[in-house]
């Protein structure tokens, strides 16, 4: 069987050893509802709190500040909405950015049929949004800014601090959110450092389980009741907790955050993938130089047509990549990020990203490398014949 290398870690990552082991008593021994009297259940919810504590001091936050969700889509969906509910009787506008995920962007979408207004940063070429253009966008009835971190088609990394310093000059009462779903893990996070109000993260971006995120939340009345019943979080977010999920979202980040050092390792791996890739003519790199993520790298491929392709024939090389987002990965349509930075529907039809996680090789980047310039020129020939 060829060898299989997993080259799309910014869609998902597997679950470390000390991540699963860490979770496993929370599935069988200690399985009692956190809300529960007698002490399963206090055992439960005595895992949950050290959990939120964990993942309070690993952002710079309080742990009364750390909700717990299903992911990354619902932190943003709960964020994006509570903002619009409880701040939509003094503004009705909302600045984001064009290359955000579609996590924000629906549900932007959403909030626009309601009757809010949506302004859409452009960003740079390089995929930044530069402060001086929220500035300029940012009005007296602005409630809400929300930009990603880092994005998950071209790793670009914002100055969110810059950003964040430019909302509350303006108005202190205007809400920042960050997505910092691609970002946690893998950049250091200081909420109070940053100046943020709202951040999301998911967990199965960091080596912990699918399925649970968190949403920092440092206004007292945010955020708004979500969802409706039993009054877990707070009485933000209704449902039974997922413990063992939350126990592994809170080891999978002490682990990323007590071990940052390696992500130089993956910025060294992800420079030669840059380097060895970028040799074959007509494949260029997108996204800036330097304030990229340390594990991605993505490119656009000139005469192939649809990156859809490129991606099927490296999967029957035993090669894992993607076009940009997971929930369009099949999609031959252009990318939305890349249209905003300004590259032409033929050339945003071309993407593909490549993201490394810590259980990458040398060899397996060597490998890559070698056999990408004969698959380019397979896929021209096809196209041209
Ligand atoms: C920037 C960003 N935001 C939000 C999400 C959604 O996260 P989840 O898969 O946990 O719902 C993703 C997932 O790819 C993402 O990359």
């Amino acid at each position: 069987m060829t060898q299989r290398i997993y080259l799309d870690n910014a869609a998902t990552t597997p679950v470390s050893s000390a991540v699963f082991e860490a979770m496993r008593p929370y599935f069988t021994e200690i399985f009692g509802n956190p809300s529960a009297i007698h002490s399963y259940g206090q055992e439960a919810h005595k895992a949950l709190e050290t959990a939120r504590r964990s993942v309070a001091k690993c952002l710079g936050a309080l742990s009364s500040e750390i909700f717990f969700t299903s992911g990354g889509t619902e932190s943003d969906n709960w964020a994006l909405r509570s903002v619009a509910e409880t701040c939509g009787s003094w503004g009705r506008r909302i600045i984001s950015s064009a290359i955000e995920h579609n996590a924000v962007l629906k549900t932007l979408e959403k909030l626009s049929s309601q009757g809010f207004e949506v302004t859409l940063l452009k960003p740079t070429q390089d995929g930044l949004i530069s402060p001086e253009s929220l500035k300029r966008a940012l009005s007296p009835d602005t409630i809400l800014v929300s930009i990603m971190m880092a994005n998950n088609v071209v790793g670009s990394i914002q100055d969110i601090k810059a950003l964040a310093k430019v909302v509350k000059e303006s108005q202190s009462r205007t809400v920042f959110h960050v997505d910092a779903v691609q970002a946690a893990g893998y950049l250091p996070i200081n909420v109070r450092d940053l100046g943020v109000d709202l951040l999301s993260l998911s967990a199965h971006k960091f080596h912990g389980p699918k399925g649970v995120g968190a949403l920092f939340a440092k206004i007292p009345r945010l955020p708004a009741s979500y969802m409706t019943g039993g009054g877990q979080e707070r009485g933000g977010r209704s449902g039974t907790e997922n413990t063992p999920g939350i126990v592994g979202l809170a080891k999978a980040l002490e682990e990323a955050v007590s071990g940052f050092e390696r992500t130089n390792e993956l910025a060294t791996l992800r420079d030669e993938l840059i380097a060895g890739l970028t040799r074959t003519p007509g494949v260029f790199l997108t996204g800036p130089k330097n304030n990229r993520l340390p594990g991605l790298a993505s490119f656009v491929v000139e005469g192939i047509g649809s990156s859809v392709y490129l991606i099927n024939l490296l999967n029957e090389r035993g090669v894992a990549a993607s076009s940009g987002a997971a929930c369009s990965a099949s999609s031959r349509e252009a990318s939305h990020v890349l249209r905003a930075m300004g590259y032409s529907e033929e050339l945003a039809s071309g993407t593909l990203r490549f993201s490394i996680s810590r259980y990458n090789t040398a060899q397996e980047i060597k490998a890559l490398v070698d056999m990408f310039p004969g698959l380019v020129k397979e896929l021209r020939a096809q196209k041209n014949s």
